[in-house]
């Protein structure tokens, strides 16, 4: 969800004006993802390298989640949706951490979309615990095995990456599960990513043929996946 700052600061704001926004433009994203039957959509709302942004803005940050937090659960709640928080939650405090437990128990029975919010996040990270987490139960260390013990291995792998602001670039988002993802780079900011910018960027993967390593001929004659984004 990049390009808050850069919006704000085109308005002359402070900087947490545009991550408010973000959480709007998030909102919005959420419900257009589940009303065309997306099954699993995973935002990269705070990653491990933030920390060291400004005092004031990772305050600002904390602050917005809970607020967020408190503001959305109950519509999310409402609208189906279950929502996960991905990452290390050590670095975070016994409050934030109670408030992200909070929220994933009071959507923990809703289906109709899984919402990943990545926080604390980093794609090496999850790399790096995985692996950890097998070498402390004396596992060996297999493709099977290290996908298992991945912080998102309760859902399929991405089928489109988005990634807003203009950058082309994964910012260490995904590295494992994005292997084989599409990836659909936006020039937009993200508190201007709105409907229409999802369904162009729904339009373009839908144009894309995905061929895991096949031929094309047999990916022709294979069924078509629905999408996680
Ligand atoms: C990157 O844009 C965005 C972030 C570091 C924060 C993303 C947070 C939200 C969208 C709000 C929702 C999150 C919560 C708290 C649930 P940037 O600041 O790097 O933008 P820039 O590249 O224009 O400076």
């Amino acid at each position: 969800m990049d390009g808050n700052g850069r919006w704000a600061q085109r308005r002359f704001l402070p900087r947490l004006a545009g991550h408010k926004q973000g959480v709007n433009a998030l909102r919005r994203c959420t419900q257009a993802c589940a009303q065309r039957g997306v099954a699993v959509l995973t935002v990269f709302a705070f990653s491990s390298e933030n920390w060291n942004r400004p005092v004031d803005e990772v305050s600002g940050l904390l602050e917005l989640l809970a607020l967020a937090l408190s503001r959305e659960v109950p519509q999310l709640r409402k609208d189906g949706v279950c929502v996960r928080f991905v990452g290390d939650r050590a670095a975070l405090s016994a409050k934030v951490r109670s408030g992200l437990e909070q929220a994933e128990a009071a959507t923990a029975h809703n289906t109709r979309l899984v919402l990943n919010v990545c926080f604390n996040y980093g794609g090496r990270w999850d790399i790096a615990q995985a692996a950890a987490a097998l070498a402390a139960r004396g596992e060996s260390i297999t493709e099977a095995s290290l996908n298992a013990a991945m912080s998102l291995s309760a859902v399929p792998d991405p089928d489109l990456l988005i990634r807003t602001g203009g950058e082309m670039r994964l910012s260490n988002f995904l590295l494992w599960q994005a292997a084989y993802s599409e990836l659909f780079f936006s020039d937009k900011l993200w508190p201007d990513f709105d409907e229409a910018a999802l369904d162009e960027a729904i339009a373009d993967y839908s144009s894309r043929q995905r061929r895991f390593g096949k031929t094309s001929e047999q990916i022709l004659a294979a069924p078509s996946q629905p999408l996680h984004a």
